[in-house]
């Protein structure tokens, strides 16, 4: 197995990958891409999970028990989100979808910065904070409210309760989407894996599957990860410098070996 190798922020990369060497690239990212845009993580310093039960908030039984509270919590969420804009890591993402034609962005994150950075092929894996689905018909609409005391949405079709289209504790994956990105990370010849504490099933076996069927995982965060140990290359440090270092890396050397 290739040893784990480190680069420094200033973008010195041992790395000697070009863009040739890359597709098809599956990037898996989580909340810590969003770190540097000041949307909080779930895990760790500041994490939301730190200071929030998820019992409370993030599952379906919350939401039965009281779905104001519920809600609540994603009101706020979407106010903050919606003051925050996307980090040179989103940018960085963006711009590597316009060169790599065989590109598949997989996230974690529901709070749609990859849409706004210019990410095209994203596949939402834990739904998005800006789309509500009725509890009892499936309706699905996009929902831009941003006012922290906005009231609880109903049904424009059933009249019934609308809940965020996100993925709660307990709650199976959309199987689409999951087959979609098992199918992926199995023909990757690349996968990044980036700011995710990699600790949520079943996206976190993603890596594994992809590195089984031979392709190479580079990983992207200022602390290791569970996933770390298998990693073939892990950029330690926040993703909105290391990204874009390594990418002008990659870049480079196709420019040379052209
Ligand atoms: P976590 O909060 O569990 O992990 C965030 C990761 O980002 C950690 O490993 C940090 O070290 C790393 N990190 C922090 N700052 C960073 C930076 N500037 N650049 C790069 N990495 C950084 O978030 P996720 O792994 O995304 O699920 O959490 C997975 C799922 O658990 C979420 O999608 C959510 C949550 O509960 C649901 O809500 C279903």
């Amino acid at each position: 197995m290739p040893q784990s190798t480190r680069i420094s922020p200033s973008g010195i990369s041992p790395s000697g990958i070009s863009l040739a060497d890359l597709e098809p690239l599956v990037v898996l990212t989580g909340a810590g891409i969003s770190a540097e845009s000041g949307v909080p993580t779930f895990r760790g310093e500041g994490g939301i999970w730190q200071s929030h039960r998820a019992e409370d908030l993030a599952t379906p039984f919350a939401f039965e028990r009281n779905p104001e509270l519920v809600w609540e919590f994603y009101n706020w969420r979407r106010n903050l989100i919606a003051q925050c804009s996307p980090n040179p890591g989103h940018l960085t993402l963006a711009q590597m979808e316009i060169v790599i034609k065989d590109f598949l962005l997989i996230t974690q994150n529901v709070d749609g910065l990859h849409h706004v950075a210019g990410s095209i092929n994203i596949l939402e894996i834990h739904g998005s904070i800006w789309q509500i689905k009725c509890t009892i018909c499936g309706e699905i609409r996009i929902y831009r409210q941003t006012d922290e005391a906005s009231t609880v949405p109903m049904c424009q079709v059933c009249g019934e309760l609308m809940r965020p289209d996100v993925v709660w504790f307990g709650e199976m994956l959309d199987q689409e989407k999951l087959n979609q990105a098992f199918e992926s990370a199995a023909r990757a010849n690349t996968m990044l894996v980036i700011g995710t504490s990699a600790l949520v099933q079943p996206v976190n076996t993603l890596p594994l599957i992809a590195k089984e069927a031979g392709a190479r995982l580079i990983e992207i965060n200022p602390s290791p990860t569970p996933l770390s140990p298998i990693m073939d290359m892990r950029l330690s440090g926040p993703s909105g410098e290391m990204l874009p270092g390594w990418w002008d890396e990659v870049k480079k050397v196709s420019l040379n070996s052209n």
